[in-house]
């Protein structure tokens, strides 16, 4: 979604909020504006990116120590110059940059035309600026009540941060399903939509929790909500530092990230196994670890690829947990009328915790009763406060818009909860509970020796980043994986890619196989190889072109597929982590061969916290 950064304080505030919409960016980057509040306000803003806005205001008065930017993901009207935030009430008394939703704007913008409202944007956020004008010249209240009291008024989702002209040196910030951060600084305080543009100043943070208000100026917080009662800010300390959020030596975060997963999924499991690798310890579960083992069935809702790490969750809880599972998509679960029970335990599996509609599926489960567990990657986050229990993935932040290290972590996470879960259910023999926490623990070793050949599958993505099309197909725990490649070659080459179980090509998509199709197809040394084996061999009867993931040291494949890429050896269970390395690399490269944005890849935005 969109990205937010606000500075109220002593120093200049243009360089702040532009280094922090920068920072920002990976979330939503359709348009981007400022506003600079020095006894007048100024507003530059503009379709593009954070460099658009810059060249824009770079020779204009940027004066100024409080201030606030936004970097928009269209929901309401084109990415365009009139609908870029901030956005002005029509008698300036307002500006406000906003993060989410107002889904009964229409009814307010025709509410506010019969009062004489006229309106420069298709926007929404425009409608709630010119509502609490209207509010605060017509009952004559302070900006802070007129904000209190539009909100009221709303129905949807906004993070906020609001200026009022006749109270210069003070921000209203607001939220209700959209994240704000607050960072607390010396005489100074800044806000974000998370923590990346706030931790080179502070690592004194403020979550604001839904339906909360504070009135920020450079030597005062006031923290209330809707209904007026003052909140005690709950300050924390954060553990993010900036070299965490800079891409180093990398030519894209997404690259960064990728070579980051021996790293990312050893401090996933570090301190989670026994030092005689006999056991796993999640802390974070064991408050409802009673209600776990009972547990009747788990449903896991997600989206995107959070979603695919559940698919070979499902794999990995049924056969080793010996629990029923059922991978739902968030989007879709929270609209049905779900039959749950106290005995149900639902996963919700989120990188940043934000997602609208993961976080709408748990707030339906809620009134079920059942028991719900977040894997989540962003400490404070929305899921992360509206979950029983649950696990952080130690991904550290993930800025590529493509999520490749979070997807890791959760798989990591997920494997440690089979095994705990197989264990304290007595479904799961010490032996192999010992002999798969070690296989675990051997990966990250594996995933360097897969990253050393990064150069040898960029040369095979030269070979194919010309396709218009691509399939990806794989079998047992590998076809969450095939779902996964496909999704990353997608969503940032811009190639149309579909994944599928290996069996059901037979059923349909093997129409589509001609010699201009590549076919990657994974085929790892499992009790399903001598079938992929086959598959390919379908492959190639119709003049297929076949990318295959195999086993070190194979030599059956190598003979009938036109490339082949190596990953070490492993047992089954850990198979996903290995064989969608090869698959994130093939893509990234094939998608900087093709000149695409790959940290921000069109029309997409790193957190989707709207629905
Ligand atoms: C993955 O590469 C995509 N960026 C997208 O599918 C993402 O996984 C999805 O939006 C879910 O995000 P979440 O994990 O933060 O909930
Ligand atoms: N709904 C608002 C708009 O379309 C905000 C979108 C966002 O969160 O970036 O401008």
């Amino acid at each position: 979604m969109c990205g937010i950064v606000a500075y109220v304080g002593e120093r200049t505030a243009y360089p702040i909020l532009i280094k922090g919409l920068q920072r920002l960016e990976y979330r939503g980057y359709d348009s981007a504006g400022i506003a600079l509040l020095n006894g007048s306000t100024h507003v530059y803003k503009c379709k593009g990116k954070v460099r658009d806005l810059e060249e824009l205001s770079k020779d204009q008065d940027i004066s100024g120590s409080v201030g606030m930017g936004h970097t928009r993901w269209a929901t309401h009207g084109a990415p365009n110059d009139l609908n870029a935030h901030p956005h002005r009430s029509m008698n300036g008394k307002f500006f406000v940059v906003h993060n989410g939703i107002i889904e009964n704007y229409a009814h307010l913008r025709k509410e506010l035309n019969n009062r004489g409202y006229r309106f420069e944007s298709e926007t929404d956020t425009e409608v709630l600026a010119n509502l609490i004008e209207n509010i605060y010249l017509e009952q004559a209240v302070s900006a802070e009540l007129a904000v209190r009291l539009a909100l009221t008024r709303v129905v949807g989702a906004y993070g906020l941060v609001i200026s009022c002209e006749d109270e210069p040196g003070q921000l209203i910030a607001a939220r209700k399903g959209s994240p704000l951060v607050i960072g607390v600084g010396e005489n100074e305080y800044f806000l974000a939509s998370d923590a990346t543009p706030i931790v080179e100043y502070t690592d004194q943070v403020l979550y604001l929790k839904d339906e909360e208000v504070a009135v920020i100026r450079r030597d005062q917080l006031d923290l209330k909500n809707l209904h007026n009662d003052s909140k005690t800010p709950d300050i924390q300390k954060i553990n993010l530092s900036i070299d965490h959020i800079d891409k180093g030596d990398y030519a894209h975060f997404m690259l960064k990230e990728i070579h980051e997963q021996a790293v990312t999924i050893r401090d996933t499991f570090r301190g989670r196994i026994a030092m005689d690798e006999s056991k796993v310890f999640l802390g974070g579960v064991l408050d409802v670890m009673p209600q776990l083992i009972k547990a009747k069935r788990i449903i896991i809702v997600a989206c995107g690829t959070s979603w695919h790490a559940g698919l070979v969750g499902e794999y990995l809880l049924e056969q080793y947990a010996r629990i029923p599972v059922e991978v739902e998509y968030a989007s879709e679960f929270r609209y049905r009328d779900p039959i749950l029970d106290r005995d149900d335990l639902v996963i919700a599996i989120s990188q940043s915790g934000e997602t609208a509609d993961t976080l709408a599926a748990v707030r339906k489960v809620r009134e079920t009763g059942a028991t719900i567990l977040g894997i989540c990657n962003v400490a404070g986050s929305s899921l992360s406060r509206e979950t029983d229990a649950g696990v952080y993935t130690h991904a550290g932040i993930e800025i590529g818009v493509a999520s490749t290290k979070a997807f890791t972590s959760q798989i990591t996470v997920l494997t440690m909860l089979a095994l705990l879960l197989g264990s304290k259910r007595q479904v799961l023999s010490s032996d192999t509970y010992r002999e798969l926490i070690h296989e675990l623990i051997q990966v990250p070793d594996k995933i360097e020796e897969i990253l050393r050949s990064e150069k040898a599958i960029a040369e095979i993505a030269a070979v194919y980043q010309g396709a218009t099309n691509a399939l990806y197909m794989g079998r047992g725990l590998l076809f969450p994986v095939a779902l996964e490649g496909a999704l990353k070659l997608k969503e940032i080459s811009y190639i149309h890619a579909e994944g599928y179980p290996a069996a059901e090509m037979k059923h349909g998509p093997i129409a589509l196989i001609d010699e201009q199709m590549p076919v990657v197809a994974l085929a790892a040394n499992d009790q399903s190889y001598e079938k992929m084996v086959s598959n390919i061999q379908e492959v190639k009867a119709r003049k297929g072109k076949v990318v295959a993931v195999v086993s070190k040291g194979d030599k059956a494949i190598r003979k009938m597929a036109d490339h082949v890429i190596e990953i070490p050896d492993c047992h089954e269970a850990v198979s996903p982590l290995l064989a969608v390395i090869p698959l994130q690399i093939l893509s990234y490269h094939i998608a900087v061969m093709r000149g695409c944005d790959v940290d921000q890849p069109r029309n997409l935005a790193k957190s989707v916290t709207v629905e």
